[in-house]
């Protein structure tokens, strides 16, 4: 079999721990782009040389050339700016839309095949202007927002109620901020519904919503205790699931910001939803059948990216 190209665009905290995941796992070859000089190719000598040590066969190179992702099967753009203590994602709107549109420009150019999963924040509007400025199909540019949202969700949900995380199954879906929608009914644990478990004591409603409080701020609280950065072990897991769904034709259903046309009465425009993601890219949008009150939470969160996209429209993007 021919070994996988994963293109990493930026190099940064993201970047830099999902080149090391995808090597430990062997999963293919990376390519680390930044314009930052010399760290990139620094931290690629360093994750070769903890290859050789774990006996695993990927390379990495480290590049500024973009003309090095020819060919690439898979691509994250974690390139930008984090968060800094104070700033909200869409703070980040003008210095990354830059950078995000640099990028598409050159993904078009260097590898129009690829499956590409975007990272940068604020998230819903980079992937956006990132399928906009590379011009590649929908179904294989996605944002990377609900697998770590939920991660989150699920976390907080299994430590309240002291069961393993692996048995928390839940969809976190809307936009990658504040308005961001947690879903308790299609939530379960052990495949038994959170709802049951609230009926018998185990979790109040008081919990559960300093729990979804919590996890629609599961962001910020990590970057207001780090002060100098933004969460990163978490996104770079939760941006490879997606691309191994891809690369392995696993089908996964997954909670990511995808096109919409049509599904959940919107049109045109990406969005949080499960989504099957498979060798097709995108290969279907998993329509949940929301009630008033979730309809209306997933409708505001939604807004609230269709706004930024009109500033960014503003700003000549
Ligand atoms: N091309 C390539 N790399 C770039 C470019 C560009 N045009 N502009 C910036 N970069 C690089 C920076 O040099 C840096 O190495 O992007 C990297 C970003 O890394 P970090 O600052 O460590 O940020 P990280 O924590 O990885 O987060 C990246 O993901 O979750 C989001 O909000 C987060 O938008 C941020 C992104």
């Amino acid at each position: 079999m021919v070994r996988k190209k994963i293109g990493l665009i930026g190099g940064g905290n993201i970047g830099a721990t999902l080149a090391h995941l995808i090597l430990q796992r062997d999963l293919g070859d990376v390519v680390l782009v930044d314009i930052a000089e010399g760290v990139t190719q620094g931290k690629a000598l360093d994750l070769c040389q903890a290859s050789a040590i774990d006996d695993r066969a990927g390379s990495i190179i480290g590049t500024q050339d973009y003309g090095a992702l020819k060919g690439a099967d898979a691509v994250v753009v974690t390139a930008g700016v984090p968060r800094k203590p104070g700033m909200s994602r869409d703070d980040l709107l003008q210095i990354n839309s830059d950078i995000i549109r640099t990028i598409g420009q050159q993904i078009k150019q260097h590898c129009p095949g690829a499956f590409v999963v975007v990272v940068t924040n604020p998230l819903d509007v980079m992937v956006w202007l990132m399928q906009q400025s590379s011009g590649l199909p929908t179904h294989r540019v996605l944002g990377m927002a609900g697998i770590l949202d939920s991660g989150r969700f699920r976390y907080f949900l299994a430590t309240a109620l002291g069961v393993a995380v692996q048995d928390v199954k839940t969809f976190v879906l809307g936009g990658h901020g504040d308005t961001m929608v947690a879903l308790p009914r299609y939530t379960t644990v052990a495949g038994i519904p959170l709802q049951e478990w609230i009926d018998q004591g185990k979790l109040s409603s008081e919990q559960l919503n300093d729990i979804i409080k919590r996890t629609q701020n599961g962001g910020a609280e990590i970057v207001n205790l780090m002060k100098t950065g933004s969460a990163y072990y978490a996104p770079a897991s939760a941006a490879l699931q997606m691309v191994e769904s891809y690369l392995f034709d696993q089908k996964r259903i997954l909670p990511c910001a995808a096109w919409l046309s049509g599904e959940y009465s919107i049109n045109n425009m990406y969005a949080g939803v499960p989504v099957m993601i498979g060798a097709g890219g995108a290969e279907k949008v998993i329509e949940l059948d929301l009630n008033a009150d979730e309809k209306q939470q997933f409708t505001s969160s939604v807004q609230t990216v269709q706004k930024l996209i009109d500033d960014l429209k503003t700003l000549g993007f």
